[in-house]
């Protein structure tokens, strides 16, 4: 792999650290420290990410979509499961948008994401596990 697709992969590795690092530093740092009292700046921070998240999954698929086409992966089941992933979570991110106060759709899109992440990991260095 030359230099601009390690760059590319650069791209897409740090776009995932901002998903889903942010996820974690939420539940485990803003929400239990904002908790009650402090609901208008625990909005205001959700907010900032949530546009942050969004762009961060702009640039995986600009990225994944290169690297499958690069690497001819577009055939995998593996990169296919991880793809119908994406969707889900996606859609889990638009209905948690709408309905803010569920919070099993937050662990939800956590759960997803993390799965995610695997078949990512699993694409560049294997098992596949679909295919
Ligand atoms: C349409 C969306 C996406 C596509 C088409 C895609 C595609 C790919 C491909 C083809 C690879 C293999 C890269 C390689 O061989 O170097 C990869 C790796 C990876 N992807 Fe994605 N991806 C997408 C979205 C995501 C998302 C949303 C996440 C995380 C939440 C993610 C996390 C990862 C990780 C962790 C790797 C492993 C990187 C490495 O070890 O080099 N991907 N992705």
């Amino acid at each position: 792999m030359g230099t601009g697709w390690l760059a590319i992969r650069w791209l897409h590795v740090l776009a995932m650290a901002l998903f889903v690092g942010g996820q974690l530093v939420l539940v485990t740092a803003v929400v239990p420290a904002l908790r009650e009292e402090q609901r208008p700046a625990l909005r205001a921070v959700a907010r900032r990410f949530g546009w942050a998240s969004l762009a961060a999954l702009a640039v995986l698929v600009a990225t994944g979509s290169a690297l499958a086409s690069h690497e001819h992966l577009w055939d995998l089941r593996t990169l296919q499961v991880k793809l119908a992933l994406v969707v889900l979570a996606g859609a889990l991110i638009a209905w948690h948008i709408r309905r803010p106060e569920r919070h099993a759709i937050e662990g939800a899109v956590f759960l997803v994401s993390l799965a995610i992440v695997w078949l990512g990991l699993a694409l560049a260095h294997g098992p596949l596990p679909f295919d």
